[in-house]
């Protein structure tokens, strides 16, 4: 029979160990030993039912006493035991919000002006009924200069400083495209009118300094229908203009000029001012050519089985680099081809911004 001395001996060495218990279930564990239904405490417990009248006053208080303390004590080490145990938490999933986010590819990709001013011309003339023809890169002779009016002894030929491929068995050249006018070609030889496209696309001549590159991109425009005439193409070309650069008015001159595959041939110039090294669109008093156009000669209508009496149109070619370097102010056409990471990175857009009439062409 324990007596009141080894009880309190108890209480010590259960409350010490439950003080240090190291975790929850170290805790759990001395809870079962002591208050258990077969703990330590418990079976004292069980024992007042043996004792005399004047033991079990005596125990009786004292047991109870032992047995709420312990739960006291054991319920107070387990709240600190869950309150560290939160600490700890918190400490480990703690998220540092002042860390920079990394941003995934499509936030870092960037698209090239030149792909930008193409997806630009494709929604303003889409805009206009006109859809985006293609040709190859790779014509033959008949495609980008006879068909055109531009037979072996004219002299445009010399002036476009062609690409010729080695001679082919057959005793045929192809030519690398020295403009985009074959796809008129192409697409009046596939369609018939009325014709309203755009052809955006890569270009070639033997041309390198600051301003010239060997590849370079134009877009051509061609319009063909029973009552197409100059009215017309000022108007597109103008529309064109304001739409691209933003404006909503804009000064235009059309120059005669001279095209095989036109008549009458006009370039185009626009109103700008140079402010600085800046290039200031639809203000100022100088002029900037942006382009060549005119109407659909008769005999290239001829040249793809069309009659003259019957069908007309007008045709226009743009140089879509320089139309890049105008818009977005960048200095040297070179630089667009050099790949330079930096560059892009300046001068590049970010490929979800894709341009609408709606929502805005440029970013
Ligand atoms: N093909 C011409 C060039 O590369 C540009 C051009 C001028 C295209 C007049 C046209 C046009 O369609 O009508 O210089």
């Amino acid at each position: 029979m324990s007596d009141l001395n080894s009880i309190d001996a108890l209480e010590a060495e259960i409350a010490a160990a439950v003080s240090v218990a190291p975790d929850l279930a170290a805790l759990e564990e001395l809870r079962v030993s002591a208050l258990g239904k077969k703990g330590r405490v418990s079976l004292l417990m069980r024992g007042l039912g043996q004792m005399s009248a004047t033991e079990r006053q005596q125990m009786g208080p004292r047991l109870n006493g032992l047995k709420s303390s312990l739960s006291d004590a054991i319920a107070s080490r387990k709240q600190a035991l869950e309150y560290a145990e939160l600490e700890q938490r918190l400490a480990n999933e703690t998220l540092d919000m002042t860390r920079p986010v990394r941003l995934g590819p499509l936030d870092t990709g960037r698209v090239h002006p030149v792909s930008q001013v193409m997806e630009e011309l494709a929604a303003i003339f889409a805009d206009m009924g006109f859809s985006v023809a293609e040709g190859p890169d790779i014509e033959d002779d008949h495609h980008n200069f006879e068909a055109l009016n531009i037979p072996a002894s004219h002299p445009a030929r010399q002036m476009m400083d062609t690409f010729y491929l080695p001679p082919r068995d057959d005793g045929t050249t192809m030519v690398l495209r020295t403009h985009t006018s074959p796809v008129q070609i192409r697409t009046m030889l596939a369609q018939k009118p009325p014709i309203r496209i755009i052809a955006p696309g890569r270009t070639y001549r033997s041309d390198s300094d600051q301003t010239h590159t060997p590849m370079f991109h134009q877009v051509e425009g061609l319009v063909i229908d029973t009552e197409t005439h100059m009215g017309h193409l000022k108007g597109c070309l103008e529309e064109f203009c304001k739409a691209f650069f933003e404006i909503d008015a804009i000064k235009m001159r059309f120059r005669p000029s001279h095209f095989p595959f036109t008549e009458p041939s006009a370039e185009v110039d626009i109103g700008c001012a140079r402010v600085g090294n800046e290039m200031r669109i639809g203000e100022g008093d100088d002029w900037l050519e942006i382009l060549g156009c005119g109407m659909v000669h008769p005999q290239v209508l001829r040249n793809v089985g069309y009659d003259p009496d019957e069908v007309q149109g007008f045709a226009f070619g743009i140089g879509i680099d320089r139309l890049a370097m105008l818009k977005y102010g960048m200095p040297d056409l070179r630089a667009f081809f050099d790949g330079d990471l930096r560059w892009m990175k300046h001068y590049g857009f970010r490929c979800l911004d894709v341009p609408t009439l709606a929502g805005g062409l440029s970013p």
